[in-house]
Parts: structure tokens; C-alpha cells; sequence
């Protein structure tokens, strides 16, 4: 795996190829933090998370179960506040909203799709009625034109042919890319998905995950989908894996031609550095080297260095010390035993 550190803010020059411009984004977090007290005892559910994602990405956010997927999605989605730092979503500050703005954003900037199939879709519609529903209460579009949007995002999401059953009538996967035409009805400029295949079996979720990169590519709304499902990141050009609270590493994926005109599928790995700098390095990486407590860091020309501490090495290390080789078990010389 080659890793790069990928800086999202300040002066120093970004790694060639990634995304994110400072400032810039029509998703914006820093320093995101949600603590959760119950009874007495606080769990910090986002613990400073650093995200940004460009006007038209799609991006999928990957951790395992309670990293903090679902309570980032909630406070995108203006269901929840954040306890601190910033998130601005398509020039909202989801911070400093009030009651008026908040439900305008969530009737008009964003749309969203949910795991449970039976909470994207009123169970006693059909899915035509179902997509109809929000054009209705925005009331934007004029109503001979309703009819016909319902059916073009019907088309557009291969579900044309259930436009007359209800959700119960329905597969799972017609379920959730009926509930895509609804999310996106009123043109919301972002659109946020939170596992939106975890109810379905593979195959269906491939085609689920397939519309959602249909719909982006179509329609330009920025896309957030997060899951614990990695192959997600097939899917899309840039995943971003969250653990404990925080982003730690991006995938960033692309296509190159070679000199024979093949196509080859590239897939490279960063980590995220946050405002003050901090990153956490890949859990492989930890393990492989047995890094723990401390480490020992050198500035070269072009790359940062971390090294273990030299076995029995307690007291923080000395600036003049040179860096040393990493010291295991395999490769310990003569001279340290
Ligand atoms: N309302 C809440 N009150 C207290 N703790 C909460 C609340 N919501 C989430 N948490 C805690 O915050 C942490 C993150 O939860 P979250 O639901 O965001 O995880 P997740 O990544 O979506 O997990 P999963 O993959 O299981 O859906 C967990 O430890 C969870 O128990
Ligand atoms: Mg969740």
C-alpha cells in the first residue's frame, strides 16, 4: 500500500491527484465533535472528524460498526447539532442555523436515503405518489409539470415499471432506488445516504450503489454514502474511512490508459492530516512495526519518517539523536544485542 499524506488545510503543497481545495467544498467539516451523555456516562461519538467533499463528488465514508457514521449523517442531514467545531453544507453553518433555516434545509438542500427501507417510503403510496409527495410540499414545480418530473425520475432510477405499487408491492432494491427518486425529487444539492443497501443481498446492492452513481453522474448532486460495506469503494472514486470518530485514510480511485490504450483501474491510499496536524497512521502499519506510546519522527526534503523507540528507550528522545533504523526482533545488528 503506498500512503501519502494528504494535507486539507494550510499553505504546504497537496499530494498530486487529491481532492479538496482549503476553504472550498459543498461539504465542509472541521473538528467535528458529537459527545452523547446518558446516564451519566459520555460517549464521544465524532471525536474532531476533518471532511470535505467537492460540489458534484461522490464519496463513500467506510468504518466499522459505531465509528460514527450515522451520527456524522445525522448532523449532515440538520437532525442533529454537533457539540463542536464546524460543518457548513452547501453554505449553510449547520452549527448556527435556526428553526426556519433548518427546515428549509432539510425540505430543499439535502436528500436522504435511510437503511430501512420502510423509513424512505410511506407505506400506503405508490411509488409514483411517493415521489410526487415532496414535489407537492415544496410546491416549486407547476403542477402540470409534476407528473412528468414523477416520471422522468422514475425512468432515471429504472423503476418505471413499479410507478403504480405500493413499498410492500416492491423488492428491496426498487424499494431504495424508488426512495433515491424521492430524496432527489426537488433537486437538493446534496444527497446523503446512510447504508442504504444494509437491508439488501449483494447483487441488489451493487445495482442500489450503481443508481446513486447514476443519479450523481446525471444530476450533479453532491453524494454521501456511508457504510461499513468496504467493496463500496468500488463504486465510487473516493472512499474515506472513518475510525473512532475521526477520518483517517482516503482512498482515491482512477482510471489510466496506457501506452497500448488499456485501461487499468488505480487505487491509492491517503492519510488525512487535520487542522493542527494530527493523523493517524493505518492500524497495519502499527501492528507491523509494534508502534506504541511513542514514536520517533524525522523532517526529510520530501517525506516525514516514524520510527519506533529504541528497545528500553523510556525518556522522550533526545532532538540531537539521529533517527534510527527500525530495531525488530528480524533485523536487530550484532551491535544492539
Ligand atoms: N443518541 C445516542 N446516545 C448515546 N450514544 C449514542 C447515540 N447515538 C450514537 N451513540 C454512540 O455513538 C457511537 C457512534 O454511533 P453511530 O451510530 O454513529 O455509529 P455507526 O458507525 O453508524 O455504527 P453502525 O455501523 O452500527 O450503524 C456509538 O458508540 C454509539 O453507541
Ligand atoms: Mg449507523
Amino acid at each position: 500500500m503506498s500512503t501519502t499524506i494528504e494535507l486539507t488545510d494550510g499553505g504546504a503543497p497537496a499530494a498530486a491527484g487529491t481532492p479538496g481545495t482549503p476553504g472550498g467544498g459543498e461539504i465542509r467539516c472541521a473538528d467535528l465533535v458529537r459527545i452523547f451523555a446518558t446516564d451519566g456516562v459520555e460517549v464521544q461519538a465524532l471525536q474532531g472528524l476533518t471532511l470535505t467533499v467537492e460540489p458534484g463528488e461522490i464519496v463513500a465514508v467506510v468504518g466499522a460498526s459505531g465509528s460514527g457514521k450515522s451520527t456524522l449523517l445525522t448532523i449532515l442531514s440538520g437532525l442533529d447539532t454537533p457539540t463542536g467545531g464546524s460543518a457548513v453544507v452547501a453554505g449553510t453553518d449547520l452549527l448556527t442555523m435556526g428553526h426556519t433555516e433548518r427546515v428549509r434545509y432539510q425540505r430543499s438542500t439535502v436528500g436522504f436515503v435511510w437503511q430501512q427501507t420502510s423509513r424512505n417510503l410511506l407505506p400506503y403510496l405508490t411509488a409514483s405518489e411517493n415521489v410526487r409527495l415532496p414535489l407537492e410540499l415544496a410546491g416549486t414545480l407547476p403542477r402540470r409539470e409534476r407528473a412528468r418530473r414523477v416520471e422522468a425520475l422514475l425512468e432515471l432510477l429504472e423503476v418505471g415499471h413499479v410507478a403504480g405499487r405500493r413499498p410492500g408491492e416492491m423488492s428491496g432494491g426498487e424499494q431504495q432506488r424508488t426512495a433515491i427518486a424521492v430524496a432527489v425529487a426537488n433537486n437538493p444539492r446534496v444527497l446523503l445516504a446512510d447504508e442504504p443497501t444494509g437491508e439488501l443481498d449483494e447483487a441488489t446492492s451493487v445495482e442500489v450503489l450503481e443508481a446513486l452513481r447514476g443519479v450523481n453522474r446525471e444530476t450533479g448532486v453532491t453524494t454521501l454514502i456511508v457504510t461499513h460495506d468496504p467493496t463500496v469503494s468500488e463504486h465510487v472514486a473516493r472512499t474515506v474511512q472513518i475510525r473512532d470518530g475521526r477520518t483517517s485514510t482516503e482512498t482515491l480511485r482512477r482510471t489510466e490508459v496506457d501506452e497500448h490504450g488499456a485501461e487499468r483501474h488505480v487505487a491509492e491510499e491517503f492519510a488525512v492530516v487535520d487542522r493542527v496536524g494530527r493523523l493517524q497512521l493505518p492500524q497495519e502499519f502499527v501492528h507491523a512495526l509494534d508502534l506504541r506510546d511513542r514514536v520517533r519522527l524525522a523532517l526529510e526534503p520530501d517525506h516525514v519518517g516514524v520510527w519506533p523507540a529504541a528497545p528500553g528507550q523510556t525518556a522522550e528522545p533526545s532532538p540531537l539523536v539521529e533517527p534510527v533504523e527500525t530495531r525488530t526482533a528480524e533485523n536487530r545488528t550484532e551491535e544492539d544485542r
